[in-house]
């Protein structure tokens, strides 16, 4: 039977690329995101992949919808926990709500969306647990205290899951992508894209599916063996 997998900000982006490459592998899609109700339609309609829309920072939320998923779909194998912000600031200029926002989101998001389906992976012995943090979660970047904190305990988060479900047959590995094109990327200003693509050996920004073949193996049981670690994918702008 096909297996089922949740992507957090699976409707747009690095998420949107990991949905369908997992969809392509034959699993059973669901992709949530947060308020663009426009992509996600169009998202569902290029794809067939249905979208379901809540607050990955929201707890009771992410229960909620996740139940309605199971529901839909069946119990949830793979879980991508894929939603991530920006609010950069230099520090002294960063607001408590920019630091909220993206903790809440970044960070805590991740709880809430893998704890509600933690259980049930324990109880039928199999889960997959992939979680996308950051080139910037590991070597830390001007103007993001806020996001590279939440990336580098994303990080944390992977390596205590593993220890915990590694008995239970569940594995949780991090991907650290590097500069990726999507919106986020092409939000920042043309020159400051470009002094970032100056500091990337490949000479490119990496392009989502690019990520999303590295969940597709941390996924499969080939990876079964692989787990509390990070993949790091960023063209060799950065070694840990
Ligand atoms: N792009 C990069 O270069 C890069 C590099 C390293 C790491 N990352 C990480 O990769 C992940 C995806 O980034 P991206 O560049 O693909 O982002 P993106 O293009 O901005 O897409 C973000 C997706 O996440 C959803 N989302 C945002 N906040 C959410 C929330 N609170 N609850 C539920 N869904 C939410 C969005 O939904 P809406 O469509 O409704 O807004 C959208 O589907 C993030 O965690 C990011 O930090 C990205």
């Amino acid at each position: 039977m096909a297996r089922t997998a949740l992507v957090t900000g699976g409707s747009r982006g690095i998420g949107a690329a990991i949905s369908k490459a997992l969809k392509d592998a034959g699993y059973q899609v669901a992709a949530t995101y947060a308020g663009n109700d426009e992509a996600a339609a169009k998202f569902t309609e290029e794809t067939g992949i249905k979208t379901y829309k809540w607050n990955a920072a929201d707890y009771d939320a992410s229960k909620e919808g996740i139940a309605k998923v199971e529901s839909d779909l069946g119990p949830i194998d793979v879980v991508v926990a894929n939603a991530g912000i920006t609010r950069d600031a230099p520090f002294h200029k960063m607001t408590p709500a920019q630091w909220k926002e993206v903790v809440d989101t970044n960070l805590t998001g991740v709880f809430n969306t893998v704890h509600p389906v933690w259980p049930g992976m324990r109880e039928r012995g199999f889960g997959r647990v992939v979680v996308i943090s950051s080139i910037n979660g590991q070597k830390g970047q001007f103007g993001q205290v806020n996001y590279a904190a939440t990336k580098a305990g994303d990080l944390g988060i992977v390596k205590s899951l593993a220890q915990e479900g590694a008995a239970k047959g569940i594995t949780a590995n991090a991907i650290c992508p590097g500069y990726i094109a999507t919106d986020m990327v092409m939000a920042v200003p043309e020159k400051v894209r470009e002094a970032i693509i100056g500091q990337i050996p490949t000479g490119r920004l990496g392009e989502p599916e690019e990520i999303a073949r590295c969940v597709l193996f941390l996924a499969s049981d080939d990876a079964g063996f692989i787990n509390g670690s990070t993949i790091t994918a960023n063209g060799g702008q950065f070694f840990v």
